[in-house]
């Protein structure tokens, strides 16, 4: 009884009763029994949902009850039209997983509930609704998490399904024009219920640690009431920790009882025992699905003439990545992968679209040869945001990232930022980009050595050579690398871009390197400068030099072919095959 007032809590049982319902409610898929639903029971579900919360208390809901297996045979056919279209986007990994998952039990289920909204109940002057039209809509679906939950306690499952065009179903339905479906729940008794959702028994998706979702005060600034706020920063550098070397003595180990000669797999050797390092685990876990970040910034470094190619082009390619245009498009079909578009930095603005990740800290950096490219509360919000991209893609059940960049003039950058970290001589660490007659690099070098001149950059302050040389991709993609590596999951790095941005992971969490494989070697000498002080082997050499991606999702196969030949590959005592 908190300062004398009355204790309106509920009794303990009770209070755990509450907890243990939201705990334990479950999209439910498969299971499902024949046996129907009392209507008592069925009356007592609708009830509970019924005393929803709703705006203005509109009650814009109606439950449509189903049960005519005619009707639910032509809604199934509805949603497998759907579901197949869905399925033919999907990239290669996915749609193979996807195929695994039941998405619907449209027919498997005694009943179906269809819940809808009627927007305009109540008239002009609804409470709340007037504003925001789409309160409406919110508060049928809390009528909705009502029938969810009261279903679980009954012991009845329920499954919603989405897979519909709206206006075609409502039609099925006999919906008049201004009612819209909300829900789709097929409902029924069930042989169980599990304990986790089942995509994320799936592998489909992961849940989210709640500390990711509570912010204090204003967004960003995350943590749990009564606990440190959370630097997100600070917490994955501190999650990166060495690899397992118990997993990584028993891939070995195994590698050398494969039905194959000592040693024959070469390189890919090395690579399933550095798998195992990370994940902690032999086998590790099939480095797939995979989604490349492809982070895209435009650079203030430009203005000194750096590259023939005007800004513009970074937003156009942009555009070109979301249209599915570009080679890293055609890779990442290739090899089964996702490409998700990070806008960190581009200079205009981005039309939203499906696949583009609005993140800008500010549209383009500021021209190192003048000033520092960006602040280092700029560095840190880039840093942030790569970290929270790699999050949210693990998150959404990838298990391989790789990296990928747009940005004009950003080999410069990557000039720079190289020599920073190695200390190397800008006359072989700059390159020739997108490819520059004699004076144009010339001038890059000039352009480099200006940088140094005026920044003296400390590898030891990371954060501060990030911001003096930019860009926003670079610092994002840093975030990114040290993000997949807290989660122990592998990141491809492509070429100097990415080498670059690995180099100020590593110093600022040495042991980042344990997650990263170097997917091939650009022809810029800055990336193999970079490659050598991270201590990678780059898998492939072939003359590549366009970003994107393209040269990390090449090597995307082979480290699947690593991973699945130490899992599946069978032993010379497992298979009975005499050993040499
Ligand atoms: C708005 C909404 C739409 C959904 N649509 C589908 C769907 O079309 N197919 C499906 O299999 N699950 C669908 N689900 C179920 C989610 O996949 C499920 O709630 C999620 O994986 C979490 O699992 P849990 O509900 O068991 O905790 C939907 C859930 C919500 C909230």
């Amino acid at each position: 009884m908190p300062d004398g007032h009355p204790d309106h809590s509920f009794p303990d049982a009770q209070r755990e009763a509450v907890y243990r319902v939201i705990a334990e409610r479950r999209d439910v898929r498969q299971g499902f029994r024949p046996d129907p639903v009392p209507a008592d029971v069925l009356r007592r579900v609708l009830a509970a949902a019924h005393q929803a919360p709703s705006v203005g208390l509109s009650q814009p809901w109606d439950f449509v009850v189903i049960t005519d297996r005619a009707r639910r045979e032509q809604i199934a056919a509805l949603a497998r039209g759907h579901r197949d279209q869905f399925a033919a986007g999907l990239p290669g990994a996915r749609a193979r997983a996807f195929d695994r998952l039941k998405i619907e039990s449209i027919l498997d289920t005694p009943l179906n509930i269809v819940v809808t909204c009627d927007r305009t109940r109540g008239g002009r002057h609804t409470l709340g609704r007037h504003v925001q039209p789409q309160t409406a809509d919110f508060s049928s679906v809390l009528a909705v998490a009502n029938l969810w939950l009261a279903a679980r306690a009954e012991g009845l499952g329920v499954g919603w399904v989405s897979f519909f065009d709206e206006r075609e179903l409502a039609a099925h339905l006999g919906l008049p024009e201004h009612v819209e479906v909300i829900a789709y729940l097929c409902l029924g008794y069930v042989t169980g219920f599990a304990s986790e959702p089942e995509l994320a028994t799936a592998g489909w998706a992961r849940r989210r640690p709640v500390s990711w979702a509570v912010h204090a005060e204003e967004f960003g600034r995350r943590g749990l009431p009564g606990e440190e706020p959370v630097d997100p920063l600070a917490d994955v550098i501190a999650a990166i920790a060495p690899p397992d070397a118990a997993a990584m003595t028993a891939a070995a180990e195994r590698q050398d009882r494969m039905t194959k000669p000592r040693g024959s797999l070469g390189v890919l050797e090395e690579v399933s025992v550095r798998l195992a390092g990370l994940a902690g685990a032999c086998p590790a876990p099939l480095p797939e699905p995979a989604c490349v970040a492809v982070f895209a910034a435009d650079h203030g470094v430009h203005a000194q003439g750096v590259t023939p190619w005007p800004q513009e082009v970074t937003a156009q390619m942009v555009a070109n990545f979301l249209a599915g245009g570009a080679v890293v498009n055609a890779f990442a079909a290739q090899a089964g992968a996702e490409v998700t578009v990070v806008d960190v930095g581009v200079a205009g603005s981005l039309e939203p679209v499906p696949g583009l990740l609005p993140r800008k800290i500010a549209p383009g950096t500021a021209d190192f040869t003048q000033g520092p490219a960006m602040t280092r509360e700029q560095a840190t919000a880039a840093l942030t945001v790569g970290l929270e991209i790699a999050r949210d893609l693990v998150a959404a059940g990838n298990r391989c990232l790789v990296t990928g960049d747009m940005g004009i003039a950003n080999t410069t950058a990557s000039a720079a930022l190289i020599c920073a970290f190695t200390g190397a001589d800008p006359a072989e660490a700059t390159g020739r980009g997108t490819g520059i007659d004699a004076a144009t690099y010339a001038r890059k070098v000039d352009v480099v050595c200006r940088g140094l001149a005026r920044h003296r950059p400390d590898p030891a302050d990371p954060v501060g050579v990030l911001a003096a040389f930019g860009g926003f991709e670079h610092a994002a993609l840093a975030g990114f690398i040290l993000g997949a590596a807290a989660l122990r999951v592998p990141v491809i790095l492509d070429g100097v871009i990415s080498g670059a941005a690995a180099l100020a992971a590593a110093a600022l969490a040495p042991d980042v390197t344990a997650a990263c494989f170097a997917g091939h070697r650009s022809v810029e000498p800055g990336h193999a400068l970079a490659l050598d002080h991270l201590g990678l082997s780059p898998l492939v050499d072939l003359g590549l030099r366009l970003g994107e991606g393209t040269g990390a999702l090449l090597a995307l196969p082979l480290i699947q072919s690593a991973a699945r030949a130490l899992r599946d590959v069978a032993t010379f005592d497992s298979a009975g095959v005499t050993e040499k």
